[in-house]
């Protein structure tokens, strides 16, 4: 079986690297000249565990190709896959689906047989519809089916998710494109994952509502931390008194400086927009947003509260500056909007991450230095702070820590540190949710 994958980036490069993995030829389209270049010469443009790896050997056993000639890659292809970005448009928050609809497009223009053309980008309810007006505009003889395939994996955990879904969600309306599907995801089924087939709408709804739920999910824990503040419980222990109730389930109940990345920020907004739009709040989703938005603007307050009212003319370390460990994905990361607060109160900024300071670099602004490790970081530090939990941050001596930094102050966003073996090396410790 041979499929296309019109854009390379963390969706589309990963799950083309699994599908020849299991067995497909598949061509990756990516119009990034640096990116494109990158994959020829072996490089990955993104980091993800095991990429590397696994691109290679799809590379060497014939099956994973990539290139900016969209029309060779189409030709012969059972199924395309569009998996472009589909980013919050300016100023409204609806998402903007103009890559897609130019993708598909450029897939009308290019096609000489029939095939399913699979929105895997993240879309708003009607795009599939909108994609089928495309083509049939441009080249109303073209025998296409248009589905439905979201994608649910993690960055840092990318090949795990795709390759052991918690389910696949197909939406497709013809038993051809079902047929066509069903065949290239039956590796998969073969070994017990579940798919699920949908109208393409509740396929397209689905994704918008899965991350807009574990948003909620991670508002509500976040809140529950605040609450927790104020009456002396541990959030870590009420999330596994709640999380122990299997219709509340354990996940996504991590306190932390509000959630950020490359999905959920822009899918709750999209989310919120679409069910305006059909007549259709949802105030929880509205609610989910707002909330958010002013726990992430009310990080740097509370660095700034632990040290003692001001930071001006203080030193502050950051420990992490991506969304989440294990990915160099900087979008809508909350390190940005706290380091910028930070530096315009007047404090020096002293970052490390294990991954991604040259992705940090164009977002900050100038004057933070960039540091070899975290005790680099830390050294004439007046406060440290935790923002992303990578898992070398977790093994830091807490000893080695105080006696790098000049001032006592440590604000663990992510709570990765004891409490009690940090007070007793004297630091002042600040966690979230719970006291030491
Ligand atoms: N990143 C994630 O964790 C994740 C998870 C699930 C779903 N999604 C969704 O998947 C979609 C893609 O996200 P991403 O993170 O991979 O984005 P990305 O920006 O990393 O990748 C998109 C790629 O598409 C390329 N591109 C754009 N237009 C093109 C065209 N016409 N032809 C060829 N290439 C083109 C871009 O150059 C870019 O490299 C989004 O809709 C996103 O919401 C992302």
């Amino acid at each position: 079986m041979r499929i296309a994958m019109i854009g390379g980036g963390y969706v589309g490069l990963v799950s083309a690297a699994c599908f020849a993995d299991l067995g497909t030829e598949v061509a990756i389209v990516e119009v990034d000249q640096r990116r494109l270049g990158m994959l020829r010469e072996g490089q990955m443009p993104i980091y993800e565990p095991g990429l590397d790896r696994l691109v290679a050997e799809g590379v060497a056993a014939g099956r994973l190709s990539f290139g900016d000639d969209l029309a060779a890659a189409v030709a012969g292809a059972e199924a395309v896959f569009i998996a472009v970005g589909t980013p919050t448009r300016r100023g409204d928050g609806h998402a903007d689906v103009s890559y897609v609809l130019a993708a598909a497009e450029q897939v009308a223009c290019s096609l000489n047989n029939y095939a399913v053309v699979v929105t895997k980008s993240t879309v708003p309810v009607g795009t599939g519809r909108r994609i089928a007006e495309v083509m049939r505009r441009l080249r109303p003889e073209l025998d296409v089916d248009v589905a439905s395939n979201p994608e649910f994996l993690r960055e840092g955990s990318a090949i795990g998710d795709f390759m052991r879904p918690d389910r696949v969600v197909i939406g497709a309306e013809s038993e051809r494109a079902r047929e066509v599907l069903g065949r290239l995801y039956r590796p998969l089924s073969l070994i017990e994952a579940p798919i699920l087939f949908t109208k393409v709408e509740t396929a397209e709804l689905i994704k918008y509502a899965a991350n807009s739920f574990l948003a909620m999910k991670v508002t509500f824990i976040n809140e529950m931390a605040d609450l927790c503040e104020k009456v002396g419980a541990d959030v870590h222990d009420v999330a596994r008194g709640i999380g122990m109730d299997g219709r509340i389930g354990r996940k996504f109940l991590h306190p932390g400086p509000g959630f950020g990345g490359s999905c959920f920020p822009k899918d709750t907004l999209a989310l919120m927009r679409i069910s305006q739009d059909w007549g259709a709040p949802s105030r929880l989703v509205e609610t989910t947003v707002a909330v958010n938005e002013a726990r992430k603007a009310g990080m740097a307050a509370r660095i700034v509260a632990a040290c003692g009212g001001s930071v001006h003319g203080k030193t502050v370390a950051v420990l992490g500056l991506t969304f989440k460990p294990e990915t160099d994905d900087m979008r809508d990361a909350p390190s940005v909007p706290i380091i910028c607060r930070l530096a315009e109160e007047g404090a020096a900024i002293r970052a490390f991450d294990p991954i991604a300071m040259d992705q940090a670099r164009p977002l900050l602004p100038d004057g933070v230095a960039y540091c070899q490790d975290a005790y680099d970081a830390a050294e004439g530090a007046d406060a440290l702070v935790v923002v992303t939990e990578w898992n070398e941050f977790r093994a830091l001596s807490p000893a080695r820590v105080r006696d790098a930094m000049r001032g006592r102050v440590v604000v663990d966003l992510r709570n990765v540190f004891d409490p009690v073996a940090m007070s007793q090396a004297g630091l002042a410790y600040q966690g979230v949710g719970r006291r030491a």
